[in-house]
């Protein structure tokens, strides 16, 4: 018999640290010929400018666009950060501004049912009880006012609804001692069955006591956890398709939960979306076997989407010993091996029911999550709804968030009707199932472009060469491979999308890339960085844009139109790096790496949270929170930076920086530092904005499964201190005074 042995290390790689575009979508080609256009980028100002000076929500976000005479751009006005900026910080530690004070609600593991004990946090807690637990990994979230009725309102602030995604795991803190594994098998099903239910998302009822302290109740109706086992249906065009047929749902219109859920997104109706980011690296293939059983365009999709063998979170699909047929086959459904006479009779379509954004209803414990496929299928980070205009589309913006990944959009058909605040999942079947998925190219003069996924359009046809759509289920259901042939344009890694309720607007955060997805002669204006950034007393070399940026763009015909203007709110740097790196001009209270989390408060319109996923710079800080007021598209300068490649080769690249912190008004401070081996990710605020709640991903992360009988080895043991072993938990932070927070 072997010896069970824990799952080799080297697997954990981030997936979304590896690119699948092989595409030569220039863009690059534009974007390097292209010149900056001076009027161009005065007219973006212009454009979003008109919104600001009017401070009104309801007319942000209209393009200005058909005056020659550009107007100056206004500074944000009368937002002013309120706190002294924290030191970057190493320590096993969440640091705050003083005035501040950051207590912990919700912890990996703590139950939200009448009855379930509490976590014993040693790896031995009862499987069956994990669907009544806090899963692990909190990520994107949203807080959703309760009223006396129990109905959404957002006006509310005592008492709401904390919904929150549960996006993946650190295995070797959940078992005894990591990842049973067995000649490349999972042999311990009770595991699994943990991994299953510490997916998905939870919902729990949070209130502030008369004390002013946050608790969240551990018996409340509302409580709720959606994880990999809970029914789904497939909702929208793709509903029904020949490609999401299994032996669960012969007739392709069900499936059963979500995995990966990163970040997050909201309706006016007071509904939540979870976003199925790197769902790819669940499913279990055998392509020396299956290749031959499938058609080219299924490999051609396959490979596109880097689904399977890579097998990242677990091996899931290969787990034995399973108490009955139910549970084989909840195991069997994560095997995409073509090994029945029909589509229907395996799982060889399972992976075309995942990569969707998911519409759950909090204030309905009862329903049926909803797959929207009108929003197409990628390695969704989130989706933010767009300024909201009676009578107007709604929209949605949405990075895949890969190397060399795209920016999409979604705009309904149905005009908005604020009659529907209240139409629960209803609503999200007339707006979200029913409409145009368009993504984003950017030029090299300021402006851009939203080419239309659609079948017959932008090169999307039965004829194209990489892959021959079929109808538009079809397309939806490939959107990367439809964005491909439409030309849009590579990214360095497009995680968050954030809408400046005070302008309108869109703002996407670049985490990072490096040398081999973005070499020194593949930069662009809206991704234009190559340097090193030396890690450590080593100096060890990290090339290609290892600090990331973040690229905003404002709409010039609505936020229904097909143009835009944009130029580079911040790059990420070390405050000590050149000026053609630290382009920002970033010092010692707000230099970062990695942006990944970005959100508006709605409390305080104008104000932004930054949060970092960071590998790069965390020999100098862990991971960490900034504050911003930021100005506005078109708020800087062209410039023409150098980059240096490894060998010292150097090469000019022409882009669009917006305004430095600290230039024409605009605000950048650190806030928050979290402790070792986290990232920080999510952020929400009660309705008066005095208090935010904010997850601490991953604590310890870097623990090796070898170190698990050894707590003094675990690289944190944050929160609970001592010998504990480390927990993913949201935070409540305060001000001490009871302001509003930030500012
Ligand atoms: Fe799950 Fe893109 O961070
Ligand atoms: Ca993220
Ligand atoms: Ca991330």
């Amino acid at each position: 018999m072997n010896a069970p042995t824990t799952r080799p290390e080297a697997v954990l790689i981030d997936p979304d640290d590896i690119g699948y575009n092989t595409t030569a979508n220039p863009s690059f080609s534009t974007l390097i010929e292209g010149r900056l256009s001076r009027r161009n980028l005065l007219r973006g100002g212009f454009a979003s400018a008109g919104g600001a000076m009017l401070g009104s929500i309801a007319l942000a976000g209209c393009g200005g666009g058909g005056d020659d005479d550009p107007a100056p751009v206004q500074p944000p006005a009368g937002l002013k950060l309120g706190f002294n900026p924290v030191a970057k910080s190493l320590a096993d530690a969440v640091v705050v501004p003083a005035g501040y004070t950051a207590s912990v609600l919700y912890r990996l593991g703590d139950p939200l049912a009448a009855g379930v004990a509490a976590y014993k946090n040693d790896g031995t807690d009862d499987p069956t009880t994990y669907d009544r637990r806090a899963g692990d990994h909190h990520d994107g979230m949203s807080w959703f006012g309760l009223g006396a009725g129990g109905q959404w309102d957002a006006k509310a602030s005592g008492r709401g609804l904390l919904v929150m995604n549960h996006e993946s795991l650190t295995p070797v803190f959940l078992h005894p001692r990591g990842r049973t594994v067995v000649k490349g098998q999972r042999t311990e099903p009770g595991e699994v069955l943990r991994e299953f239910y510490l997916h998905g998302v939870s919902v729990i009822e949070t209130t502030k006591g008369a004390d002013g302290q946050w608790s969240y109740k551990q018996d409340s109706a509302f409580n709720r956890r959606v994880h990999t086992l809970t029914p789904m249906e497939l909702s929208g065009p793709v509903r029904g398709a020949e490609a999401l047929k299994t032996r669960y749902s012969a007739n392709g219109t069900r499936t059963r939960g979500t995995v990966n859920n990163c970040a997050d997104g909201t309706t006016p109706w007071g509904t939540y979306l979870t976003c199925e980011e790197n769902w790819y690296g669940y499913f279990f293939r055998t392509p020396a076997a299956d290749d031959a059983k499938r058609s080219p365009r299924e490999l051609a999709a396959i490979k596109r989407y880097g689904v399977g063998p890579q097998e990242f979170y677990g091996l899931w699909g290969t787990t034995q010993g399973a108490a009955n047929a139910d549970e084989q086959d909840s195991f069997d459904r994560w095997n995409l091996d073509v090994s029945g006479e029909s589509a229907v009779a395996d799982y060889r379509n399972a992976h075309n029911t995942y990569g969707w954004v998911v519409e759950i209803d909090p204030f309905a414990p009862g329903s049926t999550p909803k797959k929207r496929t009108a929003l197409g299928r990628f390695g969704h980070e989130g989706a933010c709804l767009g300024v909201v205009e009676a009578g107007k589309p709604l929209v949605w913006y949405m990075g895949d968030d890969a190397r060399n990944e795209y920016v999409y959009k979604y705009v309904s058909n149905k005009n908005w009707d604020p009659k529907d605040a209240t139409g629960g999942l209803a609503a999200g079947d007339k707006y979200m199932d029913d409409g145009r998925l368009y993504v984003a190219r950017f030029q090299a003069d300021g402006t851009g472009e939203w080419l239309e996924l659609a079948l017959g359009k932008n090169g999307i046809t039965a004829s194209n060469a990489a892959y021959g759509f079929t109808d538009q289920a079809d397309v939806l259901l490939h959107a990367r491979l439809a964005a491909d042939a439409a030309g849009a344009t590579k990214m360095d890694r497009p995680e968050w999308t954030a809408v400046n309720p005070k302008t309108g607007d869109v703002y996407v955060t670049l985490t990072n890339t490096n040398a081999s997805s973005r070499p020194l002669d593949k930069t662009d204006a809206a991704n234009p960085r190559f340097y090193n950034d030396p890690k450590g007393a080593e100096q060890k070399a990290q090339t290609g844009n290892p600090n990331g940026h973040i690229v905003r763009f404002a709409e010039s015909a609505g936020n229904a139109g097909t143009a835009f203007t944009w130029d580079v709110y911040l790059f990420g740097a070390r405050s000590t790096a050149g000026a053609d790196v630290n382009i920002s001009g970033l010092t010692a209270e707000n230099d970062f790496s990695s942006p990944d989390g970005l959100w508006f408060s709605q409390a305080s319109a104008g104000l932004a949270w930054l949060q970092t996923d960071d590998g790069a710079y965390t020999d100098v800080s862990n991971c960490m929170m900034l504050a911003a007021v930021p100005g506005k598209v078109g708020d800087g300068a062209r410039k023409t930076i150098t980059n240096t490649g490894a060998d010292g080769a150097k090469r000019t690249q022409d882009t669009i920086a917006g305004a430095r912190p600290g230039e024409k008004g605009t605000q950048l401070g650190r806030f928050l530092v979290g402790p070792k081996g986290c990232e920080i990710t999510g952020i929400a605020e009660s309705g008066d904005g005095r208090a935010i709640f904010v997850n601490i991903q991953h604590p310890g992360e870097d623990t090796k499964d070898a170190d698990i009988t050894d707590a003094t080895r675990f690289q944190s043991h944050w929160p609970d201190g001592g010998s504990a072993r480390p927990r993913s938990a949201t935070i409540v932070i305060t001000r001490n005074d009871g302001g509003v927070v930030g500012v």
